[in-house]
């Protein structure tokens, strides 16, 4: 009954890529001449020029994942517009970003604790469960963090973030994702996130805990295009979504997110931003927390194969829950550890990536 079932399985991946690759040959063809009759590319990336190009979802497909992103971000717009004599919270309103000194942070970015993130990834280099090399950028991740090194958890339950969070996304924002990130020294890209970008969902926030003991400003800032989370895109998919570094820098004042070792870099992945992935740095490290709204998530969920929403991930027992964003309603007991989120899409079928 199972080998029926595996071969069944079997072909129906075969149809699904066939049927894949049918579509994004005709989108091609639909989007060489879009670009080649418009101003695309005086403010665009021509996305046949990345070797970052997945699929993304057809016509009326797409102006369904428009409308879930506008009505699920209409009210942090409107939070947006009229927040902006919040003194406390102005910065992420107004500008899309906010650096936040912290001492929890401060005193938990000290060298003992850094040298265990270094050390993780000098582990978990050759590991291909728990690090992943996308682009060949020499970017490495190390995923469910906590089980490697339970203090993180202090990180998820500092008030000050998991307020402002809130206060940004709605009561209903809850932890997405979690990741341990190292941009290696020799990393010098000019694709995928190297290139100035959103993250084609809408309104989200994304909190960096660089590691630095050193009490200097971290190397490698994130580069943001201020204010330019106040967009609602004409597009949401990895083909429109990368811009032209001329365009940015003339239309947007572009800063670069430095923070000092008590600092904590957060931002709207809905405003245009790049990692600095250029040579002649150091190797940075850092804990990148993703939140985002659980509405949008489960209407995502209805529309198709997009794999948005809390990715599966195991957490530390260690974590005290009531002082962290995690949803306790994706959250299982597994006995040694707890498992949050879930891994609902099928790697079968085609994955509108969202990144
Ligand atoms: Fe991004």
């Amino acid at each position: 009954m199972s080998i029926i079932l595996n071969i069944k399985n079997k072909i129906l991946k075969i149809i699904y890529r066939l049927k894949a690759n049918v579509s994004k040959i005709s989108q091609n063809i639909r989007f060489k001449l879009y670009l080649k009759y418009t101003d695309y590319s005086k403010i665009q990336i021509n996305p046949f020029e990345q070797t970052y190009n997945p699929i993304t979802p057809t016509g009326n497909l797409s102006l369904l994942v428009n409308y879930v992103i506008w009505q699920n971000d209409l009210k942090i717009k409107k939070k947006i517009f009229l927040n902006n004599n919040n003194v406390k919270n102005s910065n992420l309103f107004s500008n899309g970003y906010q650096i936040i000194q912290n001492n929890n942070f401060g005193n938990f970015n000290n060298k003992d604790n850094v040298k265990k993130v270094v050390n993780l990834f000098n582990k978990q280099v050759d590991s291909e469960t728990n690090t992943q090399e996308i682009l060949k950028q020499d970017i490495y991740f190390i995923y469910n963090p906590t089980i490697f090194f339970e203090s993180l958890t202090e990180l998820y339950e500092i008030k000050e973030i998991n307020e402002l969070v809130k206060n940004y996304l709605g009561d209903e924002a809850c932890l997405h994702n979690s990741e341990l990130m190292k941009l290696s020294k020799t990393t010098d890209s000019t694709q995928g996130s190297g290139l100035f970008h959103h993250d084609t969902i809408g309104h989200r926030l994304k909190v960096y805990f660089n590691f630095n003991s050193v009490e200097t400003l971290s190397d490698r800032p994130t580069h943001y295009a201020k204010s330019s989370h106040i967009n609602f895109w004409p597009e949401h998919n990895a083909k429109t979504s990368r811009f032209d570094e001329n365009y940015v820098n003339n239309e947007f004042i572009v800063e670069k997110l430095y923070s000092k070792f008590n600092e904590i870099v957060i931002f709207d992945t809905n405003g245009l931003h790049k990692g600095y992935y250029e040579k002649d740095n150091n190797d940075r490290y850092s804990l990148v927390l993703e939140y985002g709204t659980i509405k949008k998530f489960n209407d995502f969920k209805k529309l198709g194969n997009f794999p948005y929403g809390i990715k599966k991930q195991k957490i530390s027992k260690k974590i005290n829950l009531s002082k962290t964003l995690i949803n306790k309603n994706y959250l299982v007991d597994d006995g040694d550890y707890y498992t949050y989120g879930e891994h609902w899409w099928k790697e079968s079928q085609p994955l509108f990536y969202y990144g």
